[in-house]
């Protein structure tokens, strides 16, 4: 099983900051994922609409300027980081998974992968896109069909992951909450990865190792990879 730092080692760091981004990459995960909004144009990466619970500051996204938005504190003295940052940061030392948060966002983070491949060390297999506005994973698609893509869901659709096989997705995304063996064997079936968030406890990474899933995004990444590493031979339930 493929280990993601969920909004970087969050567990460790505040939550997707670049300090949770080099925690991260010290821990020798294979990925990181944050998330990313739109603020004047910039690319920021922030989870929810408003800067309450991550920042010491108040109001939404969209009602900020962000110059404003750049002078709060998002943890331990660190800025909100542009995905621009993120990837600087990273410089094609493991995988990116960028979470789309917010509509018109398309264009400019495919401007900037762009850049990242030139500048940043990074290869386009390298990063997977992926949003739970799954008209925004079409849109790239219809750009760049290259493009790896992982469609989000937080639910047990009556058909499985047939939507993300329709949308041509790499992968799919599930919440821990709705995963089962029916759902990874139709994911499977259909030549998807099944990645699962959020996993931190310890029976439920043995849980996703027995369900046969390729990957989990987590908050502790070096538990959860001396969790893995022990589960190594232990075989997967028959499905
Ligand atoms: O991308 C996996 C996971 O991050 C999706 O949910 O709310 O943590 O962004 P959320
Ligand atoms: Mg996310």
């Amino acid at each position: 099983m493929l280990v993601f730092a969920h909004r970087g080692a969050s567990g460790h760091e505040p939550e997707n900051t670049l300090l949770a981004i080099e925690q991260a990459l010290v821990m020798q995960v294979d990925a990181i994922e944050v998330d990313v909004r739109l603020s004047d144009g910039e690319l920021i990466v922030i989870h929810d609409r408003s800067v309450n619970k991550t920042t010491n500051g108040n109001g939404k996204i969209n009602k900020l300027s962000f110059k404003q938005i750049r002078e709060l504190d998002a943890g331990k003295g660190q800025q909100v980081p542009t995905l621009e940052e993120v990837l600087a940061t990273i410089n094609g030392q493991c995988h990116l998974n960028i979470e789309l948060k917010a509509d018109r966002t398309v264009l400019p983070v495919l401007d900037l992968l762009e850049k990242a491949v030139s500048k940043y060390h990074f290869n386009y297999n390298q990063f997977l896109i992926s949003s739970f506005n799954h008209h925004l994973l079409f849109e790239i698609k219809s750009i760049n069909p290259e493009l790896n893509i992982g469609a989000l869901t937080a639910s047990c659709p009556l058909t499985y992951a047939a939507f993300a096989e329709h949308l041509n997705a790499y992968s799919v995304h599930i919440d821990i909450d709705f995963v089962n063996q029916e759902f990874v064997t139709d994911a499977h079936q259909r030549g998807l990865k099944v990645f699962v968030y959020t996993v931190d406890d310890e029976d439920d990474i043995s849980e996703m190792h027995y369900l046969g899933v390729d990957g989990i995004f987590t908050n502790y990444p070096t538990k959860s990879l001396v969790k893995i590493a022990h589960l190594k031979g232990v075989p997967v339930l028959p499905s």
